[in-house]
């Protein structure tokens, strides 16, 4: 699909963005092999959380939803999941791929699983290695570092990993894992990344415990819990960089997740001069939500490297736009995991960005942008990746004249209805 976005004078709305994506994985598979039944509210019909609902439907679970996006689960219980008798697709989706197989290590039966072009290019000797080494057998391309992986489970044992990536999939799969395993199973994490796994395991029984970067889980049961998942600042960020380098816009975002592993984009935007607001903060199925609003602001390039990093993984396409729409030099470092996202996300970024007009140079693990030059509308393309499509929406909205953007479906991966939600910020 090709998708074409003008300049627009005003930006303004309110925007309710789809639920969490990482939550909602995690809310669905940790639900299908607890005890009992729950119901998720707000779940985001998007293709990356809708695969691993579909893989789950093919190893046992009941999944049913209604016409308000609640969906009913049916908890199998620890041992009720049976095998699936076809390959598992975890389509586009690494978080599907990765935290399933997992789980899979855990069941003493035969699951193949695979994914499209992008997944099946991506780096799984990630999750394989420590999985094997707590004893199931795993088989997968590429000398098992890319899917179609192969997975014989069962008769697992708890290990204590140091992992090498900062990688909240890495971390999940792995303590998944450990609720099927016999003793204690640890993960250790060279930074912080999203801990929605530990926050729902906590809450529904599991035995689980953090300390500092260490996070070890025993097995047991665990109980089903409902869940309002909250909406997702990953999509948020996009109406946030987009009201902020508009010269004339303001959008309000209400009940976005603001889990302080997630919300590095607040921190950058408020680092580059960015107005806004967030109030509002209440609790959500135990994680923390608010309302944002954010105005036009005058933006200036900053610096982002370290332990920043996870905390704005999906957003860095974001912030480049942000850096050149600002005044000055942006520099994003450690970024190298970018490489291995859903596209090579550096190259992609640096591609899309300067098609506009904007000067990108790439690092090998970042990107140096030197900001302030108009940017004007262009022809480019989203590469097969959905937050690079939306970016590129985003920049259609503050550059000059008409943008085009080729393979603009890709959004649908995360964000379905984001180019109906992008003409109604653009036009109201
Ligand atoms: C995710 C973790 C991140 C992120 C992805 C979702 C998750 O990936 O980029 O969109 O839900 O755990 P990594 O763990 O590979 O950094």
């Amino acid at each position: 699909m090709r998708q074409v976005v003008e300049a627009s004078p005003r930006l303004e709305g309110r925007v309710q963005v789809p639920g969490d994506k990482s939550i909602s994985h995690r809310a669905v598979i940790l639900n299908g092999i607890a005890t009992g039944n729950a119901r998720l509210l707000n779940f985001p019909k998007s293709h990356d959380c809708m695969s691993t609902v579909q893989c789950l439907r093919a190893l046992g679970v009941e999944i049913a939803f209604d016409k308000d996006d609640g969906v009913d689960i049916t908890g199998v219980g620890t041992n009720g999941l049976s095998e699936a008798g076809d390959v598992l697709d975890a389509g586009n989706s690494a978080t599907c791929m990765r935290l399933l197989t997992g789980v899979l290590a855990g069941q003493p039966f035969l699951s193949v699983i695979s994914g499209d072009e992008s997944l099946r290019s991506r780096p799984m000797g990630r999750v394989v290695k420590p999985l094997q080494a707590m004893g199931a057998e795993i088989c997968g391309s590429e000398g098992g570092t890319r899917a179609p992986l192969a997975i014989r489970g069962g008769g697992l044992r708890g290990i204590a990993y140091e992992m090498p990536v900062a990688s909240a999939q890495v971390k999940s799969a792995i303590l998944l894992a450990g609720l099927f395993a016999k003793g204690r199973t640890t993960v250790v994490e060279p930074a912080p990344t999203r801990d929605h796994t530990e926050r729902l395991l906590r809450a529904m029984g599991g035995r689980i415990e953090v300390e500092g970067r260490s996070i070890s889980v025993e097995a047991g049961g665990l109980r089903s819990m409902d869940v309002a998942i909250p909406g997702d600042i990953s999509s948020a960020a996009f109406w946030m960089v987009a009201a902020a380098a508009h010269p004339n816009a303001r959008v309000k975002l209400p009940g976005v997740g603001v889990n302080p592993t997630r919300t590095g984009i607040l921190d950058v935007l408020r680092a580059m001069g960015v107005t806004l607001k967030v109030e509002g903060e209440r609790t959500v199925g135990g994680e923390p939500v608010a309302d944002i609003e954010v105005e036009s602001s005058s933006l200036r390039g900053t610096e982002i490297s370290g332990d920043m990093i996870p905390r704005v993984i999906d957003e860095i396409p974001l912030i480049a736009l942000a850096g050149a729409a600002a005044r000055g030099r942006t520099v994003i470092r450690d970024a190298s995991e970018l490489r291995v996202k859903e596209s090579d996300r550096l190259e992609t970024t640096a591609t899309a960005l300067s098609r506009l007009g904007a000067r990108v140079s790439q690092l090998p693990d970042g990107l140096v942008i030197e900001g302030g030059r108009r940017l004007r509308g262009s022809r480019c393309s989203s590469h097969g990746d959905h937050r690079i499509a939306m970016m590129l929406g985003v920049a259609g909205l503050i550059s000059s004249g008409t943008t085009t953007i080729d393979r603009a479906e890709a959004a649908d991966v995360s964000y379905s209805g984001f180019w109906r939600e992008l003409r109604l910020v653009a036009t109201r």
